[in-house]
């Protein structure tokens, strides 16, 4: 039995990781849940799997869960403190980080040293504290496995392969709603257009990201610390239907694809099966309704997001962290209608310009540079929003 905590149950990866719980519940027992303020579903959660304790990241919902949960044995616990204990308790083998942001970094952290398998959803995890991480897993010896769907198609490409015979990674990209979009109309380009993604459907924050192509900025910075290659052997193509979920160029000439449906069930699963597959009744592709698949190259001109995260990566240092909190604070502030969607990459690039930190930052160089950025931005705004 594989004994889980589940950080971030109550978002679109939580969720759909319980459905997978649910199609096996032979194999899985859930020993801790955590959410951030959608307390009545964590309540649900708690109710119906029954684990050895939950977390709730705000601390005005916890009187409300303690009284919900007062006739069980279920600890009740809070916050990033909270997490990080859920991450680490005796009972679990595997975490699954699935939190949205900067705020799943600690408790990843956290489970690594506690030896615990990471199946990572949270790619600012990788993107804010790469290095670092990497140099943890080497220390424990510990094993991350990837959720995200690019990065899981890698990883089943890889199976079986010489680490030294890859010569390229390439990411696929959906390009988002606004592929086709004409760029001189972006500066009118309205919260729900930018919530609209034709193919995923996901939490805000990332739905956001995707239609920046910040999204798929974040997954370069991921797949270069995941698997270990320099981001001048990382391509990206825009593929809109989604079906090819990427790719890996070996240095014979063979290039090898992952495929599916876009469905996020699927990765996930492989993040906890692995290294089996399980049979599973997601959907398949019926090829007889595929016409076409198509490729384009990405355009950075329109989407600068795409080109500031190879920019950061090139900084080093905690540049890919400042293009993090930047990017965050500015997605907030676009989904609180306070700035526009043209504004986020330039917020990205005055972030990236005007903060920098040491070329081997420790992990509390990585958190300052990360609140400093949000503090910073928030304050530009502070006006406008109130
Ligand atoms: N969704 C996808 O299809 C997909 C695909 C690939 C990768 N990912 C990655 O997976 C991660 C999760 O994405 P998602 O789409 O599942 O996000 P989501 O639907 O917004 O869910 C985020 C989860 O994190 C919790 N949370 C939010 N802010 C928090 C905070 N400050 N402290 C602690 N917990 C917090 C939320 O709790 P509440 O519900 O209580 O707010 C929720 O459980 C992201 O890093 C994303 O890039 C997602």
């Amino acid at each position: 039995m594989i004994q889980l905590a589940i950080l971030g149950s109550t978002g679109s990866i939580g969720t759909q990781t319980l459905d997978i719980v649910r199609l096996f519940p032979d194999k899985f027992k859930v020993r801790a849940f955590s959410a951030h303020s959608n307390v009545e579903l964590l309540i649900e959660q708690a109710l119906e799997f029954d684990p050895e304790c939950v977390v709730i990241g705000k601390e005005s919902h916890y009187g409300r869960l303690k009284e919900a949960l007062s006739h069980t044995e279920i600890n009740v616990l809070v916050g990033a403190e909270g997490m990080k204990v859920a991450a680490t308790l005796d009972s679990v083998d595997t975490v699954v980080a699935a939190v949205v942001g900067f705020a799943g970094l600690e408790s990843v952290i956290a489970g690594i040293k506690a030896n615990k398998v990471i199946a990572l959803a949270n790619k600012e995890t990788l993107v804010a504290a790469g290095s670092l991480v990497n140099d943890l897993l080497a220390e424990h010896n510990g094993t991350l496995l990837p959720v995200d769907s690019e990065h899981s198609a890698i990883f089943q490409c890889l199976v079986g392969e010489p680490e030294d015979s890859i010569e390229k990674l390439i990411l696929t990209a959906s390009g988002g709603p606004f592929r086709a979009r004409p760029a001189n109309t972006f500066s009118s380009i309205t919260r729900q257009e930018a919530l609209n993604h034709p193919n995923w459907s996901m939490g805000a924050k990332i739905t956001i990201d995707s239609a920046t192509l910040m999204n798929k900025g974040l997954e370069l910075i991921e797949a270069r610390w995941m698997f270990d290659i320099p981001s001048d052997r990382i391509d990206v193509l825009v593929h809109p239907q989604s079906i090819i979920h990427s790719m890996v160029l070996f240095n014979d000439g063979s290039t090898k694809a992952q495929l599916g449906v876009p469905d996020m069930k699927v990765p996930i699963q492989y993040a906890l099966s692995y290294p089996d597959r399980w049979e599973a009744p997601h959907p398949r592709l019926d090829w007889s309704s595929i016409a076409h698949l198509d490729f384009e190259p990405p355009d950075l001109e329109k989407f600068p997001c795409l080109r500031l995260a190879y920019a950061a990566l090139e900084q080093g240092g905690v540049s890919p962290a400042v293009l993090n909190a930047a990017n965050e604070a500015a997605v907030d502030l676009f989904l609180r209608d306070i700035v526009r969607y043209v504004d986020i990459p330039i917020i990205v690039e005055d972030a990236l310009g005007r903060f920098g930190g040491p070329l081997h930052p420790t992990l509390h160089d990585i958190v300052e540079a990360h609140q400093t950025v949000i503090g910073y931005v928030q304050e530009l705004y502070r006006v406008r929003a109130n």
